[in-house]
């Protein structure tokens, strides 16, 4: 069910320029609405200032970047992903907020060391093979004191909700996938690269590693999913 490291890349790629046309509205249903609710959250934690900069990096239709932009039309966000395809779909999405995106892979972005007040990525690390080079070229990208984000899913635990999330997220969520995205694949990806995702403290240790500092992470929906927050010192 997951591509082997070596096809990662092209894998995800590939699944999503399919899903690309329904991607939006897939996050909608399958999150009951929550996940604006997670990006208004995590872009809060980002702290941007007042006409700061802000880099979504796996930005997709970005709509992290938009809602940025939206809450504060003084910052200048900026979308960047390797999937033309996603941003495609997102040109123009919110009428009048002019996102510029970047076709980029997550691991050499092309912008200069400390360039950005705060980086943010929303499900993108579960796609990337080397987690600690992914939060380092963020690292790299923002400016000292600028915090780096990071909204993603969490395994479920081994608690009394963890086979109703399983149910969920293994049967229901790709059946929904198959009716709306006409992909049933790309929606049988989401859990199985989610269970084989770190559980959020490692996942905070490999932002450490990164050379993050300061890192801590809150958990939301029943612990299905995770923002964890690094801060770039001096
Ligand atoms: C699940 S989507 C998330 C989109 C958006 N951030 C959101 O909150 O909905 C993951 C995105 O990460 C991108 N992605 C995955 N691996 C990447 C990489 N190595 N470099 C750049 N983008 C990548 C994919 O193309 C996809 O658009």
């Amino acid at each position: 069910m997951l591509p082997t490291i070596e096809d990662k890349p092209v894998y995800v790629n590939r699944m999503f320029a399919r899903i690309a046309p329904t991607y939006d509205l897939m996050n909608r249903l399958m999150t009951f609405g929550q996940d604006q609710t997670w990006r208004r959250e995590m872009l809060a934690y980002a702290n941007v200032p007042p006409r700061g900069t802000l880099l979504d990096v796996g930005t997709g239709t970005g709509d992290i970047a938009y809602m940025a932009m939206q809450q504060n039309p003084t910052i200048q966000a900026v979308g960047s992903d390797f999937t033309y395809e996603m941003m495609e779909a997102g040109v123009g999405k919110v009428p009048g907020v002019p996102l510029p995106f970047a076709q980029a892979d997550t691991y050499t972005l092309p912008f200069p060391d400390n360039t950005f007040d705060a980086v943010v990525s929303g499900f993108l690390v579960r796609n990337v093979v080397d987690r600690v080079a992914a939060f380092r070229e963020m690292a790299r990208v923002t400016k000292r004191g600028g915090r780096v984000v990071c909204l993603e899913t969490t395994p479920p635990s081994n608690s009394v909700l963890g086979p109703l999330f399983r149910l969920y997220f293994f049967q229901i969520v790709p059946f929904v996938g198959s009716i709306v995205a006409r992909d049933r694949q790309a929606y049988a990806y989401l859990p199985h690269s989610t269970v084989a995702f770190p559980p959020p403290g490692e996942l905070a240790h490999l932002m450490e590693r990164a050379g993050l500092q300061n890192v801590f992470y809150v958990e939301r929906m029943l612990n299905s999913v995770a923002i964890h927050v690094g801060t770039k010192l001096a």
